[in-house]
């Protein structure tokens, strides 16, 4: 079964191919990519469950020990928690480039991110059963948790050498939210593994941005129905965002690069106007990505848009 089209998976390789032709990398600028990400990551997946904080709020907390006024105790302690697990995330490929998925790693995530908000259930599957708010998907019962989950690894594992790894990296975050191990952060849980997995194949960190929390939802409620296919060229464009940032920011001055206008910017000189490509870029048609509130695009992969559309037409 394949879902990413030929073309997409090609870009995507290409491009992990040219981050790692980059090493070894400057330390400095990697490290400040690696900050820049973690306290993104840490802002959007606690954001996605409802914690209040913004990402400067985020960045104050982490950075500088600040506590906002106004703003709960629980959501400073979430955000701390949550950086500290991609500490441990970092420390674990540090020290090992290939380490993998366990259910030892699911579990001790999760006791990393709640251990200062529920030190009870923390790194603790659940007892009883739970419902997900906003999903039609009941998850299954608490006795079935740690089978369900120890044949999650024993899949992962026999996928590994056969199926694409965005496609399978897409697929080990949603049957670990779809069994929804714990009483409460499966989901932070879940992008956490999703990332050590992607790590271990030298993808950058990947973000699932706050503001896409709605079609996040929506895909993965697909995906309970057996339709993988949204979801995973949505876990593809999130890979694809961080892999253009790290290429961007540490591609030597020197070298030929594409540069990243804003739609606004590029729909000047295309045919097309910039609320036609944010329907583009939304659809996963044309590399893009988001920084901030901007979508961001190359002529060059306006180009590529055009000649790959010419092409499909004909077949
Ligand atoms: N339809 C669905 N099927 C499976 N999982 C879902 C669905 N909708 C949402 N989720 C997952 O459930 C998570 C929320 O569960 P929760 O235990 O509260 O995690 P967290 O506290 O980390 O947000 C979401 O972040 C998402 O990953
Ligand atoms: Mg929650």
């Amino acid at each position: 079964m394949t879902y990413l089209s030929h073309i997409v998976k090609a870009r995507l390789e290409e491009k992990l191919k040219k981050l790692k032709k980059l090493r070894p990398l400057p330390k400095s600028a990697v490290q400040k990519l690696r900050e820049k990400f973690q306290i993104e990551m840490t802002y959007n997946s606690n954001a996605i469950e409802g914690n209040s904080l913004t990402l400067k709020e985020t960045f104050l907390v982490i950075n500088e020990g600040l506590t906002v006024k106004g703003k709960p105790l629980k959501d400073h302690l979430e955000a701390k928690d949550h950086h500290v697990a991609l500490e441990y995330l970092y420390d674990l490929i540090d020290k090992d480039k290939k380490h993998t998925v366990s259910e030892m790693l699911i579990k001790n995530l999760h006791q990393i991110i709640l251990q200062e908000t529920d030190k009870e259930w923390a790194g603790r599957y659940r007892n009883a059963n739970v419902i997900i708010g906003g999903a039609d998907h009941t998850p299954p019962d608490a006795l079935q948790v740690p089978n369900m989950v120890r044949d999650l690894i024993v899949w992962l594992n026999s996928q590994k050498n056969k199926m694409n790894f965005i496609e399978l990296s897409a697929l080990l975050h949603h049957k670990l939210v779809h069994i929804h191990p714990f009483f409460d952060g499966n989901g932070r849980t879940a992008r956490l593994t999703m990332n050590l997995f992607l790590m271990q194949a030298g993808y950058p960190l990947v973000v699932i941005m706050k503001t896409d929390r709605k079609k996040y939802y929506d895909v993965l409620n697909k995906a309970d129905k057996g339709k993988y296919e949204p979801l995973i060229k949505f876990i593809a464009q999130s890979i694809e965002r961080s892999l253009d940032i790290y290429l961007k920011t540490l591609t030597p001055a020197s070298t030929k690069q594409e540069k990243f206008l804003t739609f606004a910017d590029i729909a000047k000189n295309t045919p097309f106007s910039a609320k036609y490509l944010n329907l583009l870029a939304r659809q996963g048609k044309l590399e893009a990505h988001k920084e901030g509130r901007n979508w961001l695009t190359t002529k060059e992969a306006i180009e590529r848009y055009l000649k790959n559309r010419t092409r499909q037409r004909k077949v």
